[in-house]
């Protein structure tokens, strides 16, 4: 296997280019679909068409009878997994329940849940044997519609989602002006590019090694080691590159298991690639939920007290969770605000968190909420939150490590014209279209976790940089480059990456917007490290600009190299870290038809020191794109009767395309935060889609005076 290099790095410009661009946009890039390994076999399942019950009688025999199959695996022949016994997954979300244990038993627990697989010489004849394979079901009641089972919706297990209270919350009623309002989301499913693949293969009875689309390579091995009881470092997990997930490869998901299994089982490579179709019952989605805010305020536009609840949907086997409330604790300066977080089992397959988890479902209720309060009150919507700006964190008391939301209100407000904003709603009219203006924020957590480099200067100039993390499409590598290039003062052309292997030093799951923070800075402390290291080989305090080749060449070494294990930030004890962002949006609505076109887009970004603008801009650029999709198409439509998605495809389920999206302003505040890392970054990728949707359904709002408090915005809601 070639060591993942991230070759053709473009002369220095102040910004670097994405590293890995030359190699994706000409198809050199290697997915975990593309590997090719001798004798390898081709897995794909056969799913149920019945959404709950058991499965009485299972045929496979003509499955087996087909051209080319070699194996046949459903409940009946599958081993019982060490890992299966306890359910007990170590990567699985720290909530109750456990992940599907796919033929373990004859249950359905969903529908399109795998009930066989089929192992064959081709995909084409694996994919013809699986529809040969017959079932008869024991069917059962079932209940797939969330907003029928909120009225059994129940308190997650866990502390961090037990009810929030500070103050006197229930005295929103009593407010000078007040609002109480429902607002819906529906299932969005990711929908990355790149269809979850996974090639597995065992070379020897106690070892196995996978080409793996994931967010965290060492978080798969551990999975893989714990349901079939290996040593973690007997399980190889490759991740070069990948093509987009959102959230949607940030745990290990049963097809995983099924594929290393099978290949256990018919002793050759096995790969296996999920259907676009299977992509929407296989691995999570942002999950259906309802929220209410009951908010009051002053006359003068003074929060007094607010209540956010809300109600996720959730599988009958796991509980999945996500901080969808807890940005209200801490948003707006307001003394009494209660949080109340539920979730609600049906029966179909496991949410997982999807692009600014909770908080973008959560911000969507509260920017909304505060936009339609700032109407009540008649007051800006900008100088209603500033009126209820948080200085420091009016949940804990303490000071945010750094926090530059009026800066920017103002940066936006001026780049999108907000001035022309109708004050009144619906007056505002242009060439037969309706015109407003919206805009909504984000925020999200700014942590640094801890992470494993190893920095390897060799004696032809060149750095080297190894950390297993995985690159989902943000640009790791970029940033990691640019790092390491400022540090160690080497041009970005002669720096290496090597990532997305769990053989490399161990680095998070990319995930959480915390691995520029996070990995960035261990290559910043992993590059002075050894850095120091040859001013100390020089004596004398060294100099400021070591001329390593000459260090290497007059001491005869080969090469220098520093393993250094980054710890987290110890400042966040002492201060509340959070990214912030902000969005604008001017759209136009045809009166006519409905139809609501993006006309404008400002998002500014409060997310520290920019390590890397061109990525940067280009995280800012899809989360907002994101946030236009779950604002007005992204809808995972479910036919109740049958449980079934009716638009499991990319035609049926709508994201935007090039003619749906304007020109979009990425700003960026810029300013440093050192004390969440040395770097002075804070995360980017949530904030970017966290507060979107509440700005164009604001901007609608503006143009049409019509409020539409569930999603997707679509031209019925507004005719
Ligand atoms: Mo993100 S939802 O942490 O991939």
């Amino acid at each position: 296997m070639k060591p993942q290099e991230l070759l053709n790095i473009p002369p220095e410009t102040d910004a670097i280019s994405r590293v890995d661009g030359r190699l994706k946009v000409t198809g050199a890039a290697q997915y975990s679909a593309e590997f090719t390994l001798p004798g390898m076999t081709y897995a794909v399942f056969a799913t149920s068409n019945i959404t709950k019950g058991t499965i009485k009688t299972l045929d496979t025999k003509a499955a087996l009878r087909a051209p080319g199959v070699i194996s046949v695996i459903t409940y009946q022949n599958a081993p019982k997994l060490p890992g299966y016994e306890t359910g007990k997954d170590p990567s699985k979300p720290a909530t109750a329940g456990g992940p599907l244990r796919l033929f373990f038993d004859n249950t359905i627990k969903f529908n399109g849940e795998p009930i066989a697989l089929v192992i064959a010489d081709s995909f084409e004849r694996a994919t013809y044997a699986a529809s040969l394979v017959k079932a008869e079901y024991e069917q059962e009641s079932f209940q797939t519609d969330t907003s029928k089972k909120l009225n059994q919706a129940a308190t997650p297990h866990g502390p961090r989602f037990s009810d929030y209270k500070r103050g006197t919350p229930d005295d929103w009623q009593n407010a000078q002006v007040k609002l109480e309002a429902e607002y819906v989301i529906p299932v969005n499913v990711h929908n990355p590019m790149e269809l979850h693949a996974i090639i597995a293969n065992w070379d020897a009875p106690d070892k196995v090694t996978v080409y793996d689309k994931t967010q965290g390579v060492k978080s798969t091995q551990r999975s893989i080691a714990q349901a079939f009881k290996l040593p973690p470092e007997n399980v190889q997990v490759i991740s070069k590159f990948v093509g987009g997930a959102f959230g949607a490869a940030l745990r290990t998901w049963p097809h995983e298991t099924a594929a290393v299994m099978a290949a256990q089982m018919v002793k050759r490579p096995v790969k296996l690639v999920l259907t676009r179709e299977q992509m929407f019952n296989s691995v999570g989605y942002r999950p259906y939920t309802w929220q209410k805010m009951s908010m009051g305020a002053t006359a003068d536009g003074k929060l007094t007290a607010m209540i956010h609840e809300a109600t996720g949907q959730t599988s009958t086997f796991e509980e999945f969770t996500e901080g969808t409330v807890n940005l209200t604790r801490f948003m707006y300066a307001c003394p009494s605000v209660g949080t109340i977080y539920k979730i609600a089992p049906v029966d179909v397959n496991t949410p997982t968190w999807m692009r600014g988890p909770g908080e973008a479902t959560g911000a969507f209720a509260l920017e909304s909420a505060m936009d339609e309060l700032a109407d009540k009150l008649g007051i800006d919507p900008i100088e209603f939150r500033i009126r209820n700006h948080a200085d420091t964190d009016p949940e804990n008391g303490k000071p945010f490590s750094s926090k530059y939301l009026k800066e920017a209100y103002q940066l936006g407000a001026d780049k999108i014209g907000w001035k022309d904003r109708p004050a009144k709603a619906g007056t505002l009219m242009q060439d037969g279209w309706l015109v407003g203006y919206g805009m909504g924020s984000g925020t999200f957590g700014a942590g640094r976790g801890q992470a494993t480099v190893k920095a390897i200067l060799t004696a032809d100039g060149r750095l080297t940089l190894q950390t297993a993390v995985s690159d989902i499409g943000p640009g790791t590598g970029t940033a990691m480059t640019q790092v390491a290039s400022e540090v160690m003062g080497i041009p970005a052309q002669n720096i290496k990456i090597e990532l997305g292997d769990s053989s490399l030093p161990p680095s998070p799951t990319q995930g959480g917007s915390m691995i520029t923070s996070t990995v960035g800075s261990a290559v910043h402390d992993t590059c002075v490290a050894l850095r120091e290291k040859f001013q100390q080989l020089l004596g004398n305090g060294g100099t400021d600009d070591p001329d390593y080749v000459k260090i290497l060449k007059d001491k005869n070494l080969p090469q220098l190299d520093v393993t250094l294990i980054s710890q987290g930030s110890p400042e966040m004890r002492n201060y509340s870290m959070y990214s912030f962002s902000v969005h604008f949006v001017q759209v136009k609505v045809n009166p006519k038809t409905g139809v609501v076109r993006v006309n404008k887009v400002v998002s500014v970004a409060d997310s520290g020191h920019i390590v890397s603008p061109k990525t940067a801009r280009s995280q800012v650029i899809g989360g907002a794109i994101g946030g236009i999709g779950m604002a007005l198409m992204e809808d995972g439509v479910m036919d109740h009767r049958y449980g079934r998605y009716v638009n499991a495809d990319l035609a049926g389920y709508h994201v935007p395309v090039h003619a749906d999206i304007p020109q979009i302003d990425a700003l960026f505040v810029n300013k440093p935060d050192y004390k969440v890392n040395p770097i002075g970054a804070k995360g980017m990728g949530e904030i970017a889609l966290i507060g979107m949707s509440a700005a164009v359904a604001n901007a609608v709002y503006n143009a049409t005076g019509k409020r539409i408090r569930e999603l997707p915005i679509t031209p019925d809601k507004l005719l």
